[in-house]
């Protein structure tokens, strides 16, 4: 468990690689997938790697990555409007990186707020796909063995 790091992704993102390409990238669900096992396993954690487009799928998710060595969360817009997955968060105690594909700053106001920067370890937004990696690395650095 300790050694696993659970990557959940929010609503609309099942449609990347042709979803408004400009802003997201060409870079498909399945190639973030890739990119993430790809860094789990050079790291040696084991991955488990959902999306959903439910807010309370994204809460029992969280709370299932219990006892993981933490979560790489891309929320898209659940990020800006839920407080139950920010009390998920709290509620589980879970060491979270949140990531973003876009520059959520550059971006609309309504962006620029998150429910769950406050309750995560980390923040990484605007690097597209490299984010998750970097959040992966970021999780493994954090492992004490
Ligand atoms: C996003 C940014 C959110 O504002 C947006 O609602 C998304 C994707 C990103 O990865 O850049 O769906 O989280």
């Amino acid at each position: 468990m300790t050694d696993t790091v659970h990557v959940l992704n929010g609503p609309n993102l099942n449609l990347l690689g042709t979803r408004e390409p400009e802003v997201y990238g060409r870079a498909t669900l399945a190639d973030v997938e890739a990119a993430c096992r790809t860094a789990c396993e050079r790291h040696g954690l084991g991955l488990v790697f959902r999306q959903s487009n439910h807010e309370g799928e994204l809460v029992t998710w969280l709370q299932e990555a219990r006892g993981s060595l933490g979560v790489v969360l891309n929320a898209a817009a659940y990020t800006h409007t839920s407080i139950a997955l920010a009390d998920a968060i709290k509620a589980v105690g879970l060491n979270v990186v949140e990531v973003h594909l876009s520059n959520v700053f550059a971006r609309e106001a309504f962006r620029h707020h998150s429910y769950i920067s406050p309750v995560a370890r980390a923040v990484i937004c605007g690097l597209g796909i490299d984010g998750y990696r970097l959040a992966i690395d970021a999780l493994a650095a954090s492992r004490v063995n």
